[in-house]
């Protein structure tokens, strides 16, 4: 007979190995479908790509969709610079739409705004539909970032070409993995922009640069700032779901505590979307209401907090819980159940990247982290990527093709012009640079700043540090467009 403490070992193995798989995807989750767009107006625009930039065999083409907006441009013969955002993981549209700095700072740059979007997510399909593109691990070979980057770089100059706009200096823009991409790229095409503004790019995140613990230690920081108890009690309700998870009457009433449509199978599947709604609240902990994943309130981890703590006395730890999350999921009232699995079977492109070179390494310790515990186990991913795509993961991968170890020397000597903001409430920050290694690349960091906050549109709300590091990247940026139109103009003179 299994020992309580064995049985509890098992438990917790079984919750190390399916909580990995939840590990927070970025916002490829949200990003497939725009569902509230802004009244930003441009053209879209599609281009023909080759499919495979870096082998001369015909693997075939596919069009690229690219939104593109010239109201602002002063025109070739100004040099007018074009900002470039890097599209990321979904729908570009929701990317542009929810950049509303880049479209606010265009006219006093007298820019071109475009807005490319990666290849397999949105409208961006190879071999002609979504469900071509991810059938089998073939297909989905050419979902890389190199190719991304180079499909960007292909496409602008082109675009150059066309409007004889070869001398406007380009300037890249990006948040998260666009973040990644935009900083990536002009470390690889320094010849093609000016800089890059990277923002909340966690390009560290990678082997063994940053601890593993980073990410979850910082959600977990953000709730406990607020407060001690609220970090106690969601810590604590693991344990109680797994033990309500072990007999059906214990998984019925979860799903009455919780609200949900369908009866609940495993309490895993419970904690996995409670843990998914704790990440992604610390990456949009802004300090006003807004509708970037959820309508959320102004500081939505305090909310939630709340929610656990304001309870009357003698409330359940799970009822807590639920009032808690309500805040994220149900903020506007307007839902009638809560449904978990808003993404069955995770045949997201994300999951295909995160499988492939984009494996950035998660766990869960004791000491600091409310999670339940975890750790990166290589063998596992291995198993998990071979199960689900037919692909090992190339852990070392991403640090042989843009580097990342002893970046302050490296990046100071072959790299220029890129800003990295960051907000240290956004679990993504601790994979990013947050101290200046140059003159010219620059870590920009707020205290009080979340998951691309400055990419957003402003709003009568910002605090005087948001203002203040909008401006300082706009000075930065204005710096580079002045360096590169005056390295012009001496060319000229020789
Ligand atoms: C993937 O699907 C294509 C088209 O059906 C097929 O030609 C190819 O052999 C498949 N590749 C793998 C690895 O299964
Ligand atoms: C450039 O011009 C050619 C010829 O008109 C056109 O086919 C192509 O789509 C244009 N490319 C871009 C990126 O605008
Ligand atoms: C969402 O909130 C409304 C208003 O408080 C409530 O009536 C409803 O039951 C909530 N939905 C869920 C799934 O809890
Ligand atoms: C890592 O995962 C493998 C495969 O699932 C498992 O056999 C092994 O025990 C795990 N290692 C640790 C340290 O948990
Ligand atoms: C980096 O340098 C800039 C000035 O160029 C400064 O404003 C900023 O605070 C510095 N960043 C850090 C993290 O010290």
């Amino acid at each position: 007979m299994a020992t309580f403490r064995q049985h509890f070992i098992l438990l917790l193995l079984l919750c190390i190995i399916t909580f990995t798989q939840s590990a927070p995807l970025f916002l490829g989750k949200y990003a497939e479908k725009p569902n509230k767009l802004s009244s930003y107006e441009y053209k879209t625009q599609y281009f023909t790509q080759q499919l495979d930039h870096f082998s001369f065999q015909d693997s075939g083409k596919f069009s690229q969709r690219y939104l593109i907006n010239i109201d602002n441009w002063v025109g070739a013969q100004r040099k007018g610079p074009i900002f470039m955002y890097c599209g990321n993981e979904g729908d570009i549209e929701w990317f542009a739409s929810n950049s509303g700095f880049i479209w606010e700072i265009a006219p006093r740059f007298g820019a071109m705004l475009l807005f490319p979007e990666h290849r397999y997510y949105g409208e961006s399909m190879p071999y002609g539909s979504k469900e071509e593109a991810y059938r089998n691990s073939s297909t989905l070979s050419y979902l890389t970032a190199e190719q991304a980057i180079a499909d960007y770089a292909v496409l602008l100059r082109e675009l150059k070409q066309n409007l004889s706009a070869e001398g406007c200096p380009v300037v890249l823009f990006g948040g998260s993995y666009g973040g990644m991409l935009a900083a990536w790229m002009r470390l690889k095409y320094p010849h093609l922009t000016v800089g890059a503004l990277a923002s909340s790019a966690p390009i560290l995140q990678f082997e063994d640069i940053v601890p593993p613990e980073t990410f979850y230690n910082i959600v977990s920081n953000d709730f406990r700032r607020e407060s001690m108890n609220c970090f106690n009690t969601i810590k604590e309700s693991w344990g109680e779901l797994q033990s309500m998870g072990e007999n059906a009457d214990g998984l019925n009433q979860l799903t009455k505590t919780f609200h949900l449509c369908g009866a609940l199978k495993t309490s895993q599947d419970l904690s996995d979307w409670l843990s998914s709604a704790y990440s992604y609240l610390a990456m949009v902990d802004y300090p006003y209401p807004s509708d970037f994943l959820m309508p959320l309130p102004g500081h939505p981890i305090r909310e939630v907090c709340k929610g656990i703590d304001s309870a009357a006395d003698g409330t359940s730890v799970l009822d807590r819980i639920f009032y808690g999350v309500s805040v994220y999921y149900n903020y506007t009232g307007a839902v009638d159940c809560f449904k978990l699995d808003d993404d069955p079977h995770g045949m997201s492109g994300w999951q295909w990247q995160a499988c492939t070179e984009m494996v950035m390494p998660m766990s869960s310790n004791p000491e600091k982290s409310m999670f339940p515990i975890f750790s990166f186990n290589k063998t596992y991913e291995e198993e998990r990527c071979m199960r689900s795509y037919g692909v090992k993961p190339r852990f070392r991968w991403i640090t042989t093709e843009f580097g990342g170890h002893d970046f302050k020397t490296t990046w100071k000597n072959s790299g220029s012009n890129i800003i990295f903001s960051n907000g240290l409430l956004d679990p993504w920050s601790g994979g990013s640079v947050l101290q200046n290694v140059s003159e010219s690349l620059i870590a920009l960091v707020t205290e009080e700043g979340a998951h691309h906050l400055d990419l957003r549109a402003s709003t009568p709300n910002d605090p005087d540090w948001l203002v203040q590091q909008r401006t300082s990247e706009i000075r930065l940026i204005k710096s580079w467009i002045d360096d590169y139109n005056q390295g012009k103009g001496s060319a000229f003179s020789i």
